[in-house]
């Protein structure tokens, strides 16, 4: 990375939530390109249930849930990721008119505007390269679409704190426009068991994508970790109804980042991600609370995976 490059990301964010009493550090970091190849290798894992179970309840609702948004449709999908899920869902809709990929990634947003471009011809792809945690335009359609489905998979919405959540909720909704439809998908698993291992898996890819953190931290500012001197840990805090993602110190140390020296007391973690796990009765409060209402909910065979269909 070019000293250049290296200015484009906000440090001090790093440096306060490392001076915090409970060190964090934001999720951001975790999705790098390597991260983002890790995450892909995650949901690839036995022990990571979330995806397979999104994609086959995806595959068995796609038809209703189609069938309910009608032809015509323009999706919105903030962070568009690999695609996968996405193809599955435009292949379902019939004749959608426009698909809005909002990433900040610049050449996964490109790849995935390609691939579709081609996998759909018709298909009119309008990508917008920005951050969908804050408010952002939508571009103009030269098409003329029957309704907004606005696409937010994956359990991601765990990612932010319960207001947070709220508040993307309630933007995002304003920035699909009246009538518009949701569909999410959220893990709402609160088998500690369970989650432990989807979060710590046998493979140790997690700790890799955990601790990848740190190597980020090196090389693009400037850190000095050992990577060695760190260990990935999930815990379950089921007063909060999350997963913490925990880097522990194994030792009393001293980290530079930048100039800043940080010290870690041995056994001290650095939270680098939660994933709340609402309760269906949670996540439709937020829901209401944000301007959605509920149409219909489709849950996996397991109990855990459940797929929200609802309407402004
Ligand atoms: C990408 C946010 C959906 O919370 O399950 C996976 C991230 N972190 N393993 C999740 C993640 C550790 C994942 N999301």
């Amino acid at each position: 990375m070019n000293p250049a490059e290296q200015q484009e990301e906000p440090v001090c964010d790093v440096i306060s939530g490392l001076r915090a009493p409970i060190k964090t550090l934001p999720v951001r970091l975790l999705y790098d390109a390597r991260g983002a190849a890790l995450f892909e290798q995650i949901t690839a894992v036995e022990d990571y249930y979330l995806t397979r179970a999104e994609l086959a309840l995806l595959a068995a609702t796609l038809p209703q849930i189609a069938e309910r948004v009608g032809p015509n449709a323009r999706v919105i999908e903030p962070g568009s990721g690999a695609g996968r899920k996405t193809r599955m869902l435009l292949g379902a809709l019939a004749a959608p008119a426009t698909y809005v990929p909002i990433d900040v990634a610049e050449n996964q947003l490109a790849d995935t505007a390609t691939t579709l471009r081609d996998a759909f011809p018709g298909l009119e792809v309008l990508p917008v390269l920005g951050d969908y945690t804050s408010a952002l335009a939508m571009p103009t359609s030269a098409k003329q679409f029957a309704t907004t489905l606005a696409f937010f998979p994956g359990s991601t919405i765990g990612n932010f704190e319960p207001s947070e959540a709220k508040a993307f909720l309630a933007r995002l909704g304003q920035m699909a426009g009246p009538g518009s439809m949701l569909l999410l998908g959220a893990d709402a698993n609160a088998n500690r068991d369970e989650l432990l291992r989807a979060y710590d898996d046998s493979e140790g890819v997690t700790a890799e994508f955990d601790l990848n953190v740190l190597a980020h931290l090196n090389s693009a500012h400037g850190a000095s970790f050992e990577l060695d001197q760190f260990m990935h840990r999930a815990v379950w805090n089921a007063a909060k109804s999350r997963i913490e993602m925990h880097l522990v110190s194994k030792k009393n140390q001293t980290v530079t980042v930048w100039n800043e020296a940080v010290t870690f007391a041995r056994g001290e973690p650095i939270v680098t991600e939660h994933c709340y796990k609402h309760s269906p009765a949670a996540l439709e409060a937020m829901l209401r609370a944000s301007g959605w209402k509920v149409l219909e909910t489709f849950v996996d065979p397991d109990q855990r995976m459940r797929l929200w269909l609802a309407q402004r």
